[in-house]
């Protein structure tokens, strides 16, 4: 069981010739709402990849909430441990240009409202998975880390959006999956050198923690610290429609792959086809891939360790 404790948001997808610079206004050519909060996204793209998932998070009591619970519901997540604040549903403005980047910008609303105590020991059982992202009060995501270590639960960290971590927390996580932005602020953040190349800046996030450290790299692949091991994944040659939500499937296709027993290998190629596969339509859920969808496109990438 992966228990997925973070963000449900309404996200407002606007495609634009160019992202905004400052101060700049752009006319969107087109504009949809669907569902999304990096917690919604990674909790459908693990059941999709074949995962038992519960999602533990809040949404607002507002017209809102069914845009972010109906997906969910409809692919077998319990959603019984979302509860309902008083604040409006979490949304989030994203843009898109025809290169398939975004800038996006999230108004937490409900989200803030999640609270450690929703985690109950039934919830979290030994052997059993917690991944969490950055959408979530940091102190309240610490003690829901705490609550998973003591219950013998593994940890998996997104760190998304990067915000400074105390040593002590990082020191808690089995698994962290950082992009190449977010290493560099972590390792920065942890006095290590920004300007060193991926592998050493991953050398060192590695270095501060017992975790392994996932490095995702876009059309790149993914670079992966596995105590002394080096793990290399190439990425599924694609043409990018919209990038949104390519880590978040990474996440939840990689979750999903080691909540099945795969080596951390295969479950990095897990993550990179169904992060390669999301890019292929507008919206972070709609294009997640399901495990017959990943299983097929799996012997085109092999893992090379050193
Ligand atoms: O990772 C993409 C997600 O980030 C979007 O769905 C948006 O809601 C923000 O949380």
């Amino acid at each position: 069981m992966i228990t997925v404790f973070g963000s449900l948001n309404v996200d407002y997808v606007f495609q634009v010739a160019h992202l905004p610079t400052p101060g700049e206004t752009v006319l969107a050519t087109d504009m949809v709402i669907l569902p999304g909060g990096k917690g919604g996204n990674q909790a459908l793209a693990a059941a999709k990849a074949g995962a038992e998932v519960r999602m533990v998070g809040a949404v607002g009591e507002d017209g809102l909430r069914n845009i972010v619970l109906t997906e969910l519901q409809a692919a077998g997540v319990d959603t019984q441990c979302v509860k309902t604040s008083t604040r409006s549903t979490g949304t989030a403005a994203i843009n898109v240009d025809n290169h398939g980047e975004n800038a996006i910008a999230v108004y937490p609303g409900a989200n803030y409202d999640v609270s450690a105590e929703q985690l109950t020991s039934e919830i979290l059982q030994p052997g059993s998975f917690l991944l969490m992202q950055m959408e979530l009060p940091l102190s309240v995501m610490a003690t829901a880390m705490r609550i998973a270590a003591k219950a013998k639960a593994s940890i998996i960290w997104n760190l998304a959006p990067m915000q400074p971590i105390e040593l002590d927390l990082l020191q808690q996580i089995d698994y962290l999956i950082v992009n190449e932005v977010e290493l560099t602020q972590l390792v920065s953040n942890l006095g290590g050198d920004p300007a060193t190349e991926t592998v050493t800046k991953a050398r060192y996030a590695a270095s501060k923690s017992k975790a392994r450290i996932i490095v995702t790299l876009g059309a790149k692949g993914c670079l992966a610290i596995d105590g002394d091991q080096q793990i290399s994944v190439p990425a599924l040659p694609i043409k990018p429609i919209d990038t949104v939500g390519a880590g978040d499937a990474f996440a939840g296709a990689f979750s999903a792959a080691l909540a099945s027993a795969k080596t951390l290998d295969q479950a990095i190629v897990w993550g990179c086809v169904a992060g390669g596969l999301a890019c292929l339509q507008t919206g972070a859920q709609s294009a997640l891939p399901s495990a017959s969808q990943i299983t097929e496109r799996v012997p085109e990438l092999a893992a090379t360790s050193n």
